[in-house]
């Protein structure tokens, strides 16, 4: 039986991987790398670990990579039809799975689990089974497998019933819902759900919250977590690698920018900044911050012209219409405050939607406030990397709704993210801070945000799982 077993000793699955490519004009292919935990996570074990990162192909620059054999050592990425894709990713994972544990629904109307939601289910269905299939087919006898995320939840039980030697791991890098909440799916898929991931000898979650919703789900519906373990790794910002890219030229080149939109106050001092950087996503609570904001400028004028607010909301799952019209909500707040407050020579909401990580890191080392006020997020990473970067030390107005609260709550100002008034006095407190203790807080902000590195989170799971 051994030699029809495949080569990799550590496996990891997730629905985006490490490198995305595109077809360029001339017909060529161009390979993008991206970042994150499991990027360094997985160069932290050295390129002789027999590491393999099975993904999906996103675009169609990457089913093209596929057809033309074109790949990274190291990654194999599977070409599901692009319509199955489209219902795991878009219809369930995103519009389903994501909607349940950010409990994102407006009930009155939806969700409707209707004909059309049980068809993407069985896309949903397909598209796990081509990951588990993959993973079988790669793994080498008594190797390790990491399956990732909510697009990914059948897919440890169906690896089990292929490969039962394998030590098969899964981590959550949302929320979990709780019992009402997530029993809003049918009986049989919520089952589905449960069983899919209990398939995994261990499962991984960002914070004791998440990993007690997720014991919470299984008690009420499939009668407890059986023999699988729960883990809880609070993933950290990577210190080290922030503090030098944020000290890079093309950093330093877009601090001069946005100083020179910031502008100066009418004194002649420095304006303030209240800083958020976001992928636009329904949970993070643009709209709701935006709102606080113009509460702070009607309730207390003294902050007029003396602050600015820099927000970078970047374009996220733009294939969903609710996600594009959020979007078009958060330009048109930004553009009311401006209209209602600015002047000649202030802007009040600094608004940029084009992603670029080199203006967040320079806005992150401007930062006297960062807002992160999501109404319910995993983790929430730049809560804890703009503490890192910032130059004079910044306060943190932090959601209590936000993972990163359960480590980084007590030196936070913190707030209840649907309370817009609370949220307007909590950017006033943070405002107001004397410069030592927010100096002396963001020292311990960061320290604590930079607890457990990337590498580190990756390899403690890798470690718990070999037992
Ligand atoms: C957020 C979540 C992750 C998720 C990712 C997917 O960052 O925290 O849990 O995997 O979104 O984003 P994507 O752009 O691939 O839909």
């Amino acid at each position: 039986m051994a030699s029809s077993f495949g080569a990799a000793q550590v496996l990891v699955a997730s629905n985006r991987g490490p490198v995305s490519y595109e077809v360029r004009e001339d017909g060529s292919l161009h390979a993008k790398r991206g970042g994150g935990g499991l990027v360094s996570g997985l160069s932290a074990i050295g390129p002789d670990a027999g590491a393999l990162w099975v993904c999906s192909a996103l675009g169609d620059g990457d089913r093209e990579a596929v057809r033309r054999g074109v790949g990274e050592d190291g990654v194999r990425m599977l070409d599901v039809p692009a319509d199955v894709h489209a219902d795991a990713y878009n219809g369930i994972a995103n519009s389903v799975l994501w909607f349940v544990h950010h409990m994102l629904y407006q009930t009155p109307l939806e969700p409707v689990f209707d004909a059309e939601f049980r068809r993407q289910w069985a896309s949903y269905e397909a598209y796990n089974r081509a990951f588990a299939e993959a993973l079988a087919e790669e793994a080498a006898e008594g190797a390790v497998a990491i399956v990732q995320d909510y697009h990914l939840t059948l897919v440890p039980g169906m690896l089990r019933e292929l490969r039962p030697d394998l030590r098969i791991g899964h981590f959550s890098h949302t929320p979990w819902a709780p019992v009402d909440y997530f029993r809003l799916l049918p009986d049989d898929i919520a089952e589905r759900v449960l069983r899919g991931m209990l398939g995994a000898d261990r499962l991984g979650f960002l914070t004791r919250r998440w990993a007690d919703a997720f014991t919470a789900c299984c008690d009420a519906v499939v009668g407890g977590l059986g023999g699988t373990e729960i883990g809880v790794h609070g993933l950290g910002a990577d210190g080290d690698f922030l503090r030098a890219r944020s000290h890079e030229a093309d950093v330093e080149e877009r601090m001069a920018d946005l100083r020179e939109e910031i502008g100066t106050a009418p004194d002649g001092g420095a304006r303030r900044t209240v800083v958020r950087v976001d992928r636009t996503e329904l949970s993070k609570n643009i709209v709701r911050g935006l709102l606080a904001y113009r509460e702070l400028l009607a309730g207390r004028p003294e902050w007029r012209e003396r602050v600015v607010h820099v927000a970078f909301a970047y374009p996220s799952r733009q294939d969903l219409a609710v996600y594009r019209d959020y979007t078009d909500e958060v330009r048109r707040v930004a553009e009311a405050v401006n209209e209602e407050f600015g002047t000649p020579g202030w802007t009040p909401v600094v608004l940029n939607l084009k992603d670029d990580f080199a203006r967040s890191l320079a806005a992150y080392r401007l930062a006297d406030v960062a807002l992160v006020n999501p109404v319910r997020d995993g983790m929430n990473l730049v809560a804890k990397e703009v503490p890192v970067v910032s130059e004079t030390g910044c306060a943190l107005v932090l959601s209590r709704e936000a993972g990163a609260y359960e480590e980084l709550g007590e030196d936070a100002v913190v707030v209840n993210p649907y309370d817009v008034v609370g949220t307007a006095d909590a950017l006033h407190e943070a405002l107001s801070l004397p410069a030592g203790e927010r100096a002396e807080r963001s020292k311990r902000l960061a320290a604590a945000g930079t607890a457990l590195p990337p590498a580190r989170w990756f390899l403690e799971q890798l470690d718990a799982l070999r037992g």
